[in-house]
């Protein structure tokens, strides 16, 4: 990859990058407590669902190693104590208590430092072949000379190694395709400007950046053929639960007849949650929207939108793409237990 990596896990440490100071400096956090741990992820140091997943799953190894001694049920009652705080940590996205339940599913069976440091190495090294097959579905929807528009960032910073939106662009690009790729900015955290526009010109890309409130223009001259998001959540009916003006996309494709595709590993499908409406919103501190305003009013700012399942065209997977009705397709695509990533 061109930029740093999220993540570093060596010799039991933990160090993410600090995304909030991206792209203007490349600095690591060490994290050895689970307070530091939770910090990061709710300051979004670390962020992406993915990632705040894996990240969640070394602290609990690092927070754990603090008492060594620990075996049996005395380790299990820790550890998910620990998990609980976690999963509050950040509330959309599923990755989050999905990978936190698989530490804790792991320790049920085999109640060890050893077993649980396992566990959160198998996930992040599952994370990388993941995204590749991501890529791997869907690269045939970038063809010769098209115009691709994503929102927020689902790339390497936000994943490991290709991202889950940008791996069908990654790999066409490894394979000389010439394509376009508009990147809203994302207000009001500009993952967009920040993250995806550097990650994606550092990689050589032709990457062009808008306001997020240009892509209604864009689209009504004709000028982008697909729009292509990750997501922190999908539901059983196949809402997706992505940044905020995602929804806004969804509506402008829809209006226009551009093809709205949303990439995801299969953890971030949650089919125990029926619809969109029942997913918890983070709703963040309104500072963050207001800025430069120079009249102290109130503000939102609701961190996740819902894409309602009938306004998208196709969810890719690793296993492979869902296409309407999304929750039957979904649910054959993902119902198997399937073991190629481990
Ligand atoms: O608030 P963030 O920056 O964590 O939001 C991230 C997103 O919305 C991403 O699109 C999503 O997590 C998918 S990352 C592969």
């Amino acid at each position: 990859m061109n930029v740093p990596g999220a993540i570093i896990w060596k010799g039991g440490r933990l160090q993410l990058l600090d995304q909030r100071l991206l792209p203007g400096d490349v600095r690591y956090l060490n994290i050895s407590s689970l307070e530091e741990a939770i910090d990061a992820i709710r300051t979004l140091a670390v962020r992406g669902a993915p990632a705040i997943g894996m990240a969640a799953a070394f602290a609990l190894v690092v927070a754990m190693g603090r008492q060594e001694h620990q075996t049996g049920g005395a380790f299990q009652d820790r550890l998910a104590e620990l998990a609980e705080r976690l999963r509050q940590a950040r509330p959309t996205a599923v990755n989050l208590a999905w990978a936190v339940d698989r530490v804790c599913a792991r320790a049920a069976a085999d109640p060890c430092l050893q077993a649980i440091r396992e566990e959160a190495e198998a996930i992040h090294a599952e994370d990388r072949l993941i995204c590749r097959a991501i890529g791997e579905q869907g690269r045939h929807l970038i063809t010769p000379r098209c115009t691709v528009l994503t929102h927020c960032n689902a790339g390497a910073l936000a994943v490991s190694e290709l991202g889950t939106a940008t791996a069908p662009l990654y790999l066409n690009h490894a394979d000389g395709v010439p394509f376009r790729v508009f990147a809203d900015e994302t207000r009001p955290l500009l993952q967009g400007a920040r993250l995806t526009a550097w990650e994606l010109a550092a990689a050589g890309m032709d990457v062009i950046l808008i306001c997020d409130n240009m892509a209604a223009t864009f689209m009504a001259r004709g000028e982008i053929d697909l729009v292509l998001v990750g997501t922190d959540r999908v539901t059983a009916n196949g809402d997706v639960v992505n940044k905020i003006g995602t929804l806004n996309l969804a509506v402008l494709c829809h209006h226009y007849g551009v093809p709205f595709y949303v990439a995801c590993p299969s953890s971030t499908f949650d089919p125990d949650t029926a619809c969109g409406d029942d997913v918890p919103i983070e709703e963040r501190d309104p500072a963050e929207v207001l800025g430069t305003a120079a009249a102290r009013v109130p503000a939102r700012n609701p961190a996740f939108d819902v894409t309602p399942a009938d306004l998208v065209t196709g969810i890719i997977t690793e296993h492979g793409v869902a296409h309407p009705p999304l929750a039957d397709s979904l649910a054959e695509l993902l119902s198997e237990p399937r073991l190629p990533f481990s």
